[in-house]
């Protein structure tokens, strides 16, 4: 999710700052177009986010959770939007709704799927038609047969797996 997110956010002109761990995914988010990358796992990560930012980021796309998405929620910008998509980290991020509301952040959580329902189909239209002209990639980090379907479950839950694991089954 990370890895679209950073190529549909470039190609609308965002200046995105991606988040994630250890130098392999940093220099990747790099490589998509990021202008910066900041990695959570080091101590005084959300003060850099707010350096490069210019006081905080306007729109937040969190796919993590826990303690890593709440610290991103306190970053964002005033009159800001803050999106969750994803808990990877197995807890979601707590806002508590007065604390939004005063800060004038709008928060976005997993609801906005249930007004997904007809656009699906012209977005999905949409993303196929950016791929297909190489506007958009897919990260693929490793293949494996599918007798390896094991060792890319354990790629996947060690956090090792760049992008998408794919499993070949032909
Ligand atoms: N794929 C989709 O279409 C889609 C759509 C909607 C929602 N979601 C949800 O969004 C979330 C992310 O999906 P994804 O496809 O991007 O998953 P993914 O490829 O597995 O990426 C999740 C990332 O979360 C980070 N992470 C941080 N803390 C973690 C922890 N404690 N355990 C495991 N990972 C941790 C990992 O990066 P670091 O190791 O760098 O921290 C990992 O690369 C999931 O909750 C998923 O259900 C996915």
């Amino acid at each position: 999710m990370g890895s679209i997110l950073v190529q549909l956010a470039v190609a609308a002109g965002a200046h995105v700052v991606a988040a994630a761990r250890g130098a392999r995914k940093l220099d990747a988010a790099r490589a998509l177009g990021a202008a910066a990358a900041v990695d959570y796992a080091q101590a005084g990560w959300t003060e850099q986010v707010r350096e490069v930012t210019g006081g905080g980021p306007d729109v937040v796309f969190d796919g993590v959770g826990g303690a890593i998405g709440r610290a991103a929620f306190e970053i964002t910008a005033r009159g800001g939007r803050f999106s969750v998509h994803g808990v990877a980290s197995g807890e979601p991020t707590f806002v508590d709704p007065q604390e939004a509301r005063e800060r004038g952040v709008r928060v976005l959580a997993i609801e906005q799927l249930f007004t997904f329902g007809p656009r699906m189909r012209g977005w999905a239209e949409q993303i196929m038609a950016a791929a297909a002209a190489g506007h958009v990639r897919p990260m693929i980090g490793r293949t494996f047969p599918l007798e390896q379907a094991a060792a890319a479950q354990a790629a996947i839950e060690s956090r090792q797996a760049l992008g998408k694991t794919v499993i070949a089954v032909n």
